[in-house]
């Protein structure tokens, strides 16, 4: 008897081992268990064992079906795994990460680039962008900037090699390349592009020859607003500047301006704000911009004498530290998830 069960597990083994398919797989199992299987065959000879005999027949063939289902299920499952491989084609590639990953968060910079525009959509204005590598007319010719101002110094400012050529991004051939050490140079790109009247906000990265610091970073971003039709005045830069302040930092927020001087803007000024919802800050004044009525000569440039307009810049990692009381500019480069993680959602 045991002699017989053993060879029936062995054809069943050899058999299930060689099946391709689901219906292989059960005529393996049917010759095996089904009910004219071999094993079903065995049971039915008990009757003509001698009684001493029966009850270890019996456990016998108990314990070879038992041996047997889990090698049946095992079989479909092969077959089943292969099916789907086979479906899923040639380029299904098992190292990828599972979709149950971890999911990332939106950067707080550019949750604060996306806040300031949205702030400005409401109000009409579009977003404008342009690129990180500008020419000396973009940066700093056509924003009335002079070549003996000190921004032009490549103490400053950080040039790439003489010589270096990248894409045709400028009429004037014999200009130096930079890294644009701010992002008013996308006035010009879109007064050029587009005339007047124009209502523009443009984010993005500017470059300096700053020494890192907790406050000072040599990549920083702004946001650059430019407004430029008939007639418009100081009074319409105020009223922007003070919805944008109340705008991001709640309804009791106020503006003020202090004189200063950038060579594309006259009059120029420093903006200040204050609000009650600044923590320790709170009633106090607060430096956050620069700003001015767009200079005649900037205008007269891009050829749109006549126009008058205002513009400003705004620092996104000054805006994103003061909303979310951050002391240092390097937690927004290092990377560190768990500082990150805390401005989502
Ligand atoms: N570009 C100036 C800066 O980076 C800011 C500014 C923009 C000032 C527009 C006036 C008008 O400091």
């Amino acid at each position: 008897m045991e002699q017989k069960i053993n060879d029936i597990i062995k054809r069943f083994e050899e058999s299930v081992a060689k099946a391709q398919t689901r219906g292989e797989v059960a005529a393996a199992a049917a010759s095996a268990t089904g009910p004219n299987g071999e094993l079903t065959a065995l049971m039915k000879t008990l009757k003509t064992l001698p009684p001493e005999q029966k009850p270890a027949a019996g456990k016998l063939i108990n314990w070879a079906k038992q041996k047997i289902e889990p090698l049946i299920l095992e079989a479909y499952s092969r077959i089943e795994n292969a099916e789907m491989a086979k479906s899923l084609g040639e380029e299904f590639d098992p190292s990828l990460p599972t979709v149950d990953v971890p999911r990332g968060t939106v950067h707080p910079l550019t949750r604060t680039i996306r806040l300031v525009c949205d702030i400005f959509k409401r109000i009409g204005f579009t977003v404008a962008e342009a690129g990180d590598l500008e020419t000396e007319w973009f940066c700093f010719d056509a924003l009335n900037t002079p070549s003996d101002h000190p921004a032009r110094d490549a103490q400053d400012t950080l040039f790439l090699p003489s010589g270096a050529k990248s894409g045709n991004i400028s009429k004037h051939s014999d200009e130096r390349y930079l890294l644009r050490s701010h992002t008013s140079s996308v006035q010009i790109r879109a007064m050029l592009k587009e005339g007047a009247p124009i209502k523009i906000v443009a984010p993005g990265r500017a470059f300096r020859r700053d020494t890192v610091d907790a406050t000072h970073s040599a990549n920083f971003h702004q946001i650059e607003c430019l407004c430029v039709d008939r007639d418009v005045k100081l009074t319409d830069l105020k009223a922007v500047l003070d919805y944008l302040f109340r705008s991001l930092f709640g309804k009791s927020a106020k503006s003020r301006l202090r004189p200063s001087f950038f060579p594309f803007t006259e009059p120029s000024f420093e903006v200040d704000f204050m609000s009650d919802n600044m923590g320790r800050l709170s009633g106090k004044w607060i430096e956050i911009m620069g700003c001015g009525m767009v200079d005649p000569k900037v205008l007269e440039n891009v050829g749109l004498e006549g126009y008058t307009g205002y513009a400003f810049g705004l620092g996104v990692e000054r805006v994103a530290m003061l909303t979310h009381s951050i002391d240092d500019i390097r937690h927004f480069y290092a990377n560190d998830t768990r500082f990150l993680k805390q401005f989502s959602k």
